[in-house]
């Protein structure tokens, strides 16, 4: 059995905490400087994983475009229960030259497999995939560590699965207030007990942001 991938967040919020504004407005948060370094994270992991709203709402592409990179692009991997993701986004219209990977609980569609998307139907978890089982369709097809870049909602469900290794926390010093959509959704935690902790293991200023790296405690 193959290791399970090493996962770590990315969060591009604003100081208070948010991803987008309440109407899904999230380009672009942080500076050039801190969108670098996430290119760099991207080619640093081996898959870029978002959950289907993302790629609904952003369309992006998840590539390393560092100038002058000439790695191997990491996987993409879309969260997306029932296969809502167009064939026509950039990630299947690509997915022939970057390997791209819909983990879903239903049998996959000719649509999206025709067009070189991997769908990977793993066992449900309620009405979603279940983490775990998604981790190790990943580990199989070669993953060995993925970055998880949001939205909220599937951050929250990594966190809860205790599944998130290290953070890394880009944070643009501007406030978006309590309508904007939140880094992590909801953790159903009873006490803070149960809180997810992580140990800070460095800071850095990157222009007019703050770039924060958290471990595991
Ligand atoms: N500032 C930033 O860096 C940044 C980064 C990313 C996103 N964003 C913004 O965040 C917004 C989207 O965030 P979001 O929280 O609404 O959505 P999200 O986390 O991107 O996607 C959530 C969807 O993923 C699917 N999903 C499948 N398995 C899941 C699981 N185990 N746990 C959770 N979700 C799962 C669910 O849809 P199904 O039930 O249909 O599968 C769920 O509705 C957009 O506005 C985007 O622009 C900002």
């Amino acid at each position: 059995m193959n290791p399970t991938p090493k996962v770590t967040l990315k969060l591009a919020t604003s100081l208070d905490g948010r991803i987008a504004t309440a109407s899904g407005e999230s380009r672009w948060i942080t500076g050039e400087a801190a969108r670098a370094q996430t290119h760099r994270l991207r080619a640093e992991h081996d898959a870029v994983l978002v959950g289907v709203e993302t790629a609904l709402a952003d369309d992006p592409e998840l590539t390393v475009r560092t100038p002058g990179f000439g790695g191997r692009q990491p996987a993409r991997v879309v969260l997306d229960s029932r296969q809502r993701l167009s064939e026509t986004c950039k990630l299947a219209v690509t997915a022939r030259e970057t390997p791209t990977f819909v983990v879903s609980i239903e049998e996959p569609q000719t649509r999206l497999t025709d067009a070189g998307v991997r769908v990977l139907q793993v066992k449900a978890a309620g009405d979603r995939p279940e983490l775990e089982h998604a981790l190790e369709r990943l580990a199989d097809a070669g993953v060995g560590s993925i970055l998880v870049e949001g939205g909220g909602q599937v951050a929250a469900s990594f966190l809860r699965c205790g599944l998130v290794q290290r953070i890394e926390w880009f944070r643009a010093p501007i406030m978006l207030g309590g309508e904007g959509r939140p880094a992590i959704g909801a953790l159903a935690l009873e006490a803070l007990a149960q809180a997810p902790r992580f140990k800070r293991v460095a800071v850095e200023a990157l222009g007019p942001d703050l770039w924060e790296r958290y471990e595991k405690a």
